[in-house]
């Protein structure tokens, strides 16, 4: 079969509108695992019950293991065919769904059609058990996942600009929600990138539209209300939510994690520009064992898509970021 090839612009210098604000009450942090080579790129993480950490890699169809505790991390799958891992959420205790296809980051493509879901069974300890969940052809671009329910799990499509719901027992897969905040600006993607559920919303960030929204649904996922701008101004690419609904944003080009409060100010809260602490940060997760959600775990790019301070990258790695506040 023959697939077309859309290009994405990976590359781009991003016009940004309105700055995170000045760093305030600084969080530390600290590389917990760091990949070896240059030009990798952890993509998104979600967590075992025992605090084990699973990440996806963009540059590669690799599933890896890291260990908080020891600062160690492997290779524990290979998804057969595809050459770059994406979204991943728990679906049920220790069982994680992995979407992965075909992206070429340094041609800046990805294939149609060559999307897959994967179910990784983490449950019974050992090496996991993984098999398919989902053959998802008709997404072009997917990337940020979540879970909606027992039997329902979201990921966006961030050229399409929708979100998709698959039905987890059965892989068949439709698209939820649509909205002109989903799309790339103009042609330039990513759009919509990362997705979550609080309460009765759906919350998402638009990466080169720089907007971070929420929308009502009901129990289908279908829209109860339009979509409300809750931040704009700057790149955003995957975030987290707390219980009480309070987001944390990692912004990728600019190095940081930002949180938005309920005026929709945007503040620093680890990570600057110039530094490599938090290069290129992607996706972040709550560390489980801390009851307070001060303790974050950061999966980066090593500053891939825009070097700090113009010319520096450094290898992939998975931060631990304390807040303070
Ligand atoms: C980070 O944000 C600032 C201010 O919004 C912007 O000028 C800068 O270009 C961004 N950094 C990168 C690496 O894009
Ligand atoms: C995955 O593929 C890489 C590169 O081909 C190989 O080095 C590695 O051993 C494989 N990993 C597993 C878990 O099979
Ligand atoms: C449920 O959502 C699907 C799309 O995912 C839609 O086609 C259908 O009309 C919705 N059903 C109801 C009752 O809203
Ligand atoms: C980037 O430049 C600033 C200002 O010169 C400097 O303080 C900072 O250390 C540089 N960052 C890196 C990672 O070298
Ligand atoms: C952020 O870094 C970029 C790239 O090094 C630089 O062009 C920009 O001026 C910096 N912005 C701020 C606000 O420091
Ligand atoms: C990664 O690239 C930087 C330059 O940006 C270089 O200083 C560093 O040695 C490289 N690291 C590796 C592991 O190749």
């Amino acid at each position: 079969m023959k697939f077309s090839i859309i290009s994405i612009a990976w590359f781009i210098a991003l016009p940004v509108t309105a700055s995170p604000t000045s760093p305030y009450r600084q969080a530390a942090s600290r590389t917990i695992f760091q990949l070896s080579q240059n030009g990798t790129w952890f993509e998104n993480l979600a967590i075992q019950q025992n605090g084990l950490i699973l990440a996806t890699r963009a540059d590669a169809g690799e599933l890896w293991r890291i260990n908080p505790k020891e600062g160690t991390g492997q290779n524990i799958f290979n998804f057969t065919g595809t050459d770059s891992s994406l979204g991943i959420t728990e679906i049920s205790q220790d069982i994680f769904a992995v979407i992965s296809g075909n992206v070429d980051l340094s041609a800046g493509s990805v294939t149609p059609g060559s999307f897959l879901i994967w179910k990784v069974d983490t449950s019974k300890g050992g090496p996991p058990t993984i098999s398919t969940l989902a053959k998802i052809s008709d997404a072009v671009f997917p990337n940020g996942a979540t879970t909606f329910d027992d039997d329902t799990l979201l990921f966006v499509d961030t050229i399409k600009g929708v979100i998709w719901k698959v039905d987890i027992s059965t892989g068949e897969y439709s698209i939820a929600l649509s909205d002109a905040t989903m799309l790339p600006n103009g042609k330039t993607p990513p759009g919509i990138n990362g997705v979550k559920v609080w309460k009765n919303y759906v919350y998402y960030t638009s990466s080169t539209q720089q907007l971070f929204c929420r929308i009502p649904v009901d129990k289908n996922v279908s829209a109860t209300g339009p979509v409300e701008i809750l931040a704009k101004g700057f790149f955003q690419d995957d975030f987290i939510l707390t219980p009480w609904g309070q987001p944390y944003i990692a912004t990728n080009v600019n190095n940081t994690i930002v949180t938005v409060n309920e005026n929709g100010e945007v503040k620093v809260v680890a990570g600057s520009n110039s530094s490599l602490a938090l290069a290129g940060s992607t996706a972040i997760q709550f560390d489980p064992s801390d009851r307070s959600y001060k303790t974050l775990y950061v999966t980066t790019t090593g500053g891939l898509k825009a070097p700090v301070n113009g010319t520096i990258v450094e290898p992939a790695k998975i931060v631990e970021v304390t807040l303070k506040y």
